[in-house]
């Protein structure tokens, strides 16, 4: 008899456990080829934060970020440093200047600006623009934007074996005739890298990570280097995740929601509130504690 009953109880039990233990919720994090995509990113609509919805695709096992400029391959998203690594395939480096207006720059939707931003130790070099450039407004005077960024500029730059092949008109900086075959900038001075808008025929970049000088320009870390913000969005995610949540928005793509399985919270999966769903749940949560308490109280018997 005391077997019967707890057969009946494990097997009405089951059900329980797994409603309680939902296997969707761990269903935002993915991941694409070797790099994890994890909150405030996502890959599936309604997951991670709203301020980056839509801007990375994973196709072919190659994860890729989409903003009004064009399309980069993302090379590692540092969490901890809250920063991506991209790659325009367009862009000069120390071994190739790509020439004919090609490369996509850096160009972020208005929308996206206040989250998405390339570092400041980020350095943009721009190349063969033309003396009409808005770079070069106000040339020959004092106010060229150009300058070294975290140690890394043109001059340097000019030492790679790339330029051996065109070779650097150092018209500017030598001769003072016209304005520089390249420009260093960081982002904040012009706010948008629009090679048409510009005027330039191309650009590099490149990254510091150490906070030490590295070496030549042949060992600079070429890419464009975006910082993100969250604006305290953390706090809200890491509360969601607590409760045993997963942390997302509304499909109008606004406000943040916290998925509880059953449920949608605006704040955690432990808040009150006066959804049906979670009525439900209160009253599986009733059965299982229940059931516990006829275990315990069978064992108790014996
Ligand atoms: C770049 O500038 C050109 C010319 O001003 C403009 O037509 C184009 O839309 C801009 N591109 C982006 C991505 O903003
Ligand atoms: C992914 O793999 C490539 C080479 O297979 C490697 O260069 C890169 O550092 C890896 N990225 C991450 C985030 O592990
Ligand atoms: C940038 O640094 C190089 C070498 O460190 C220096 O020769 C050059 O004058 C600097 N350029 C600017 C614009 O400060
Ligand atoms: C919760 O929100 C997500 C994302 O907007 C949506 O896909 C899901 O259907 C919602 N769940 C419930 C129970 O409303």
């Amino acid at each position: 008899m005391a077997h019967l009953l707890f057969t009946l109880l494990v097997q009405a039990l089951i059900p329980v456990l797994a409603q309680t233990n939902p296997i969707h919720v761990k269903s935002c994090r993915s991941y694409c080829g070797n790099i994890t995509v994890d909150y405030p990113f996502a890959l599936k609509p309604g997951c991670g934060h709203p301020g980056f919805q839509d801007l990375l695709f994973c196709i072919n096992d190659f994860l890729m970020f989409h903003i009004s400029s064009g399309s980069y391959r993302v090379l590692d998203i540092d969490y901890a440093y809250q920063s991506l690594t991209l790659h325009d395939p367009h862009m000069s480096n120390c071994d190739a200047i790509v020439l004919g207006n090609r490369g996509n720059g850096f160009v972020v939707e208005s929308s996206r600006a206040a989250f998405l931003n390339p570092s400041p130790d980020n350095a943009f070099m721009l190349i063969g623009c033309s003396p009409g450039s808005p770079l070069f407004q106000g040339f020959p005077g004092k106010h060229l934007p150009c300058r070294n960024v975290s140690s890394m500029g043109c001059e340097e730059y000019y030492g790679c074996p790339a330029w051996n092949v065109i070779g650097p008109k150092r018209v500017g900086s030598v001769y003072g005739t016209g304005p520089p075959e390249c420009c260093s900038v960081p982002f904040d001075a012009i706010r948008a890298i629009n090679l048409t808008k510009l005027e330039c025929q191309g650009y590099s970049s490149a990254y510091n990570l150490a906070p030490v000088r590295s070496g030549g320009p042949d060992e600079w870390a070429y890419g464009i280097r975006v910082k993100y913000t969250l604006f305290g969005s953390e706090a809200f995610c890491t509360a969601c995740e607590a409760t045993g949540g997963l942390c997302g928005y509304e499909i109008d793509g606004v406000k943040e929601l916290c998925m509880c399985g059953s449920w949608n919270s605006t704040s955690n999966c432990d808040s009150v509130h006066s959804s049906s769903n979670r009525q439900i749940s209160y009253l599986v949560d009733t059965r299982a504690g229940f059931l516990i308490s006829l275990i315990l109280w069978m064992y108790y018997q014996r």
